[in-house]
């Protein structure tokens, strides 16, 4: 029987080749290619992440599928070609740098299409689709794991460009979560592929609250040997300006000083509670009370305990009246 998604994975597999194509031989390429040069990419790391080119027009790949309503019709429901009321289809992705996305496998699930230059959206997704859920992926998973098998940590990171940045610069564990936050899915898949996880957001606002809905994202499904760290970069800075300013080892001494979870939960907390009152001491404990595991719910107590100055886990609950989980 035939397999219906099995068609769209083979047709995403020809857009991305053909953006590909584009970036080689289409008569607007050389604004790209001095749009890479000022990013500082290397044409090893394009051919790496498969970057490409989608011309500024809205029959580009619509031309290739000229003969064939079925692939038409197939592409619409990828996303690459939208459908207006009129029937009539066109390229989603115009005059845009563009990143496929890739599943474990390698197939291309996706786009992100990102503007040369200014202008809004400044990355244009592709929308979800029966071969691309969002909150499932992460970008970079793919290429992570086939420069590397079994690795030790994995940085989390908010953009294209800070995977690709990163990979050029010899860090090639860093993967995207293609939105703001990341989610409970992206978290889990995440902590299997390596122990420790080091959440590098943007150091900004928004990176800062993405780093807080992560930590509150993991606690649940946190398990003993997990670890979970988070580095703060600079205002203003992504991990792709940070690595091309100060280079590859400068980035990893921000991994290997990362806030670990226990720090930074209680470090944020102590920012906006009291201690004298227990304000702090009753929301740590709302959150530690989501963690599932036992063991590590015990041990963040007892973090919590000391930081308040208190002599134990169990003082802690019998101060501030929680209850033992039933075991
Ligand atoms: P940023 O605004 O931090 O962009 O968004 P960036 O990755 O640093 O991009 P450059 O360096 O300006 O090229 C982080 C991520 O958020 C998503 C994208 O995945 C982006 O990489 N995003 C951002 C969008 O999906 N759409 C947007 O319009 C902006
Ligand atoms: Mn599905
Ligand atoms: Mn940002
Ligand atoms: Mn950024
Ligand atoms: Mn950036």
């Amino acid at each position: 029987a035939p397999r219906p998604s099995q068609d769209l994975y083979e047709l995403m597999e020809q857009v991305g080749r053909y953006y590909q194509a584009q970036l080689r031989h289409h008569a607007d390429r050389q604004k790209v290619i001095d749009y890479l040069k000022g990013r500082g990419l290397s044409g090893e790391v394009v051919k790496k992440f498969r970057i490409g080119f989608a011309p500024d027009a809205w029959d580009g790949v619509l031309s290739q599928h000229r003969q064939s309503k079925d692939e038409q019709d197939k592409l619409v429901e990828t996303g690459v070609l939208i459908q207006n009321d009129q029937g009539r289809r066109y390229d989603r992705f115009r005059d845009r740098l563009m990143f496929p996305i890739r599943d474990r496998r390698g197939r291309v699930i996706g786009f992100g299409g990102r503007v040369l230059g200014d202008g809004t959206p400044k990355y244009l997704n592709s929308p979800e689709t029966p071969i691309f859920h969002k909150g499932q992926e992460l970008y970079g998973l793919y290429e992570l794991k086939q420069a590397i098998r079994d690795p030790q940590q994995v940085v989390v990171v908010e953009g294209y460009m800070d995977v690709v940045a990163l990979a050029q610069y010899g860090i090639d564990y860093a993967v995207a979560s293609l939105g703001t936050s990341t989610t409970a899915e992206q978290m889990q898949l995440l902590q299997r592929t390596a122990s420790k996880v080091v959440c590098c957001y943007d150091g900004d606002r928004a990176g800062r609250e993405a780093a807080w809905r992560a930590m509150e994202t993991a606690l649940p499904q946190l398990r003993p040997g997990d670890q979970l760290a988070f580095v703060f970069l600079p205002d203003g800075e992504d991990p792709d300006s940070f690595v091309r300013q100060q280079g590859k080892d400068a980035f990893e001494a921000e991994l290997d000083k990362a806030t670990p979870l226990h720090q930074f939960l209680f470090d944020t907390l102590a920012q906006s509670h009291r201690v004298e009152d227990g304000s702090l001491a009753k929301r740590a404990l709302t959150l530690i009370e989501t963690v599932k595991d036992s063991v590590l719910q015990e041990t963040l107590l007892e973090n919590l305990a000391y930081r308040l100055r208190l002599n134990s886990a169990a003082e802690l609950k019998r101060k501030f009246g929680v209850s033992s989980r039933p075991s």
